[in-house]
């Protein structure tokens, strides 16, 4: 059908006859003179029509002037200099003599014009002609590259690719599972996987050595810019190791992807931080290196005050009070500063507390008046604040505080313009083998429940259970959590005791996870892995702030593909066939 890509034109091909095929992407009629910007995949190439031109062809020119916009068109022509160069594109030093112009396709007025700023909802509604704009063809095909370099990397290495189970059992991943009801088993469902969790391992109790699988998750979970309801893991898994092995491994092979994909040298070696310093240092554990505020821990400089929310958290062991110095602060407005109250209580914050220092390093803070002159000088004094600083102070319960901090952090370091060009990957590791879940009055896994303790013995991780570091480990890219596994506990006993801290008896341990706990009691060897999730790496390469940006078909914030109208209510009849029945919607 044709000769060449509408993109691929150029000099080499002067003189030549062509055949294209593409999109008219504008089209010009300067009364007799036709201009067509002809698009494909790979680019666009002006086509000309002209009357004075070899052919002297009329008819050309009539079809021409009929094009409009987004128009399926096959035109055949002549490859020709272009009189004023066009540095803007690929093929900007040529043009194409239109000798024939062929109508495949006439479309109808669109919804939305590729060249203007369409809100998301009309894009995800036609989604096919969002994603014929080059900037969403050029991330679309970052992710795909990123893909085939993963493959290429890990075929040459001994990897794997094995397929798991969609239908299968709830695989806990701490997110609600989808669930399909079993036609065949009337009052019985298969769950959509939250990932190959226990399969990858599995097929380390079974001898593959090294696993991977670009494999579908689902998790049913609150969606984000960072978060869809179904998603895509590199999942990876290797039996016979400790940590180092699996970090050093997916260490190099993330940084020659990004070498390859993008062509940016990530540091030599990743820097580690422990869970604990990451809290403290940053309050969060998926800090974002690139800025460079900090907190600072200054309980021990409140205690002795007389405002009770500082008391209270300085003196609980569970607490924390937490200052943030933010150079040239001082400068907010009141209006400003309760932006960033405001900001801190969507993380849970019951207040904000600050102290400004202006140009005469007179202080302004609603807490001063808790401290004695001295006591308040010490306590501005160990953040480092300076004349025209502002520094926010954080109280309450340990992991609360730091995350509201934390967020203030982001803010600042965004606000301030303070966050460096370029990339900052860590690792993350020593996490908590446990968090108490207040709601259901029980520890859960931070991980996931198969995740090994740090100690080898289950006296010893029963002792110390609130205190017990796991071997898990996430990797961070820029403040985003791109990867995380675990070296997994691969003995019968300790999974079995692991499950009873979660609260997990016995009887339900046997029934969930029955089938994992007999492959460990068969010669499981030590194993370990990772997952990373490839539409946040994909995001971050593109350059864009959101994972729908390169998934061809996701969903909106409200779980819904506006293109397909999913989900959607379903006949009686089927319903029937799979034994379900709808409960009235609650009031
Ligand atoms: P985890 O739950 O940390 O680990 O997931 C691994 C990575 O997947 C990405 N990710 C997501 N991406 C988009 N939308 C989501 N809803 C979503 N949830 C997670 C993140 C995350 O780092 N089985 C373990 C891995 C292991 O232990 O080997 C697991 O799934 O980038
Ligand atoms: P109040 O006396 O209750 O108005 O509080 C004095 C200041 O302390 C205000 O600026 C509040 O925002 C701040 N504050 C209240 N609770 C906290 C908290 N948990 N952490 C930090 N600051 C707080």
């Amino acid at each position: 059908m044709r000769s060449h890509f509408c993109g691929l034109v150029d000099e080499s091909m002067i003189g030549q006859t062509v055949t294209l095929c593409g999109w008219a992407d504008v089209a010009r009629d300067l009364g007799g003179l036709c201009f067509i910007d002809l698009r494909d995949h790979e680019g666009i190439v002006q086509v000309v029509a002209e009357p004075s031109d070899a052919a002297g062809n009329a008819a050309v020119v009539a079809a021409a002037a009929k094009v409009h916009y987004e128009d399926c068109l096959r035109i055949t022509g002549v490859v020709r200099a272009r009189h004023s160069v066009n540095d803007k594109i690929r093929t900007g030093k040529v043009e194409v003599l239109a000798t024939e112009i062929e109508v495949l396709n006439k479309a109808e007025p669109l919804p939305f014009h590729a060249h203007e700023n369409a809100g998301e909802d009309i894009r995800l509604k036609y989604r096919y002609l969002d994603l014929r704009r080059p900037e969403m063809q050029k991330m679309m095909r970052t992710r795909i590259k990123l893909v085939q370099a993963l493959r290429r990397y890990l075929d040459g290495r001994g990897f794997q690719d094995i397929e798991t189970p969609i239908l299968t059992k709830a695989t806990p991943e701490g997110a609600r599972d989808f669930l399909v009801p079993a036609r065949m088993h009337p009052g019985e469902f298969y769950a959509l996987p939250q990932s190959p969790q226990l399969f990858k391992q599995i097929l380390m109790v079974a001898g593959f050595d090294r696993y991977y699988q670009i494999a579908r998750c689902f998790r049913d979970e609150a969606l984000r810019a960072d978060r869809q309801l179904e998603f895509t893991q590199l999942d990876m898994e290797f039996a016979w190791v400790r940590e180092r092995d699996v970090q050093d491994a997916v260490e190099g092979m993330i940084r020659a992807i990004f070498k390859e994909v993008i062509d940016v040298e990530l540091d030599a070696e990743f820097p580690r931080l422990t869970w604990a310093e990451a809290m403290r240092r940053y309050g969060s554990d998926k800090p974002d290196l690139r800025n460079p505020l900090e907190l600072v821990d200054v309980a021990e400089l409140v205690k002795a005050c007389e405002f009770k929310v500082f008391t209270d958290a300085a003196n609980d062991p569970d607490g924390r009070v937490a200052a943030l110095r933010i150079p040239g602060g001082a400068a907010l407005s009141r209006k400003q500063i309760d932006e960033y109250a405001a900001h801190a209580a969507k993380y849970g914050a019951k207040g904000l507390a600050y102290a400004k220092l202006d140009e005469n390093g007179a202080v302004n803070s609603p807490v001063a008046k808790f401290f004695s002159e001295g006591a308040f000088a010490a306590l501005l004094a160990a953040t480092g604040a300076q004349k025209g600083d502002i520094v926010f102070f954080g109280a309450g319960g340990y992991n609360k505080t730091s995350d509201f901090m934390g967020a203030v952090r982001l803010k600042a370091g965004k606000d301030f313009g303070l966050v460096a060009e370029g990339w900052k990957p860590l690792w993350v590791t020593d996490f908590p083998m446990f968090v108490w879940d207040d709601e259901a009055q029980r520890y859960v896994a931070l991980h996931h429940p198969f995740t090994a303790p740090a100690v080898d013995d289950i006296a010893e991780l029963r002792a110390n259970a609130k205190t017990a570091v796991s071997r898990g480990y996430d990797m961070v890219l820029n403040g985003n959590e791109i990867g995380g596994g675990s070296i997994r506990i691969h003995r019968s006993d300790m999974q079995s005791a692991v499950f009873e801290l979660l609260g997990i008896g016995a009887e339900e341990a046997e029934g969930k996870f029955g089938f994992l706990l007999d492959a460990l009691r068969f010669g499981a060897p030590p194993h370990g892995g990772i997952a990373f999730g490839i539409d946040r790496i994909a995001a971050l390469m593109a350059g864009t702030e959101s994972i729908r940006d390169v998934i061809a078909f996701p969903k909106t914030t409200t779980a819904q593909c506006l293109m397909t109208g999913a989900p959607s209510p379903v006949p009686d009849a089927q319903l029937a066939e799979v034994h379900v029945m709808v409960r009235p919607k609650a009031e």
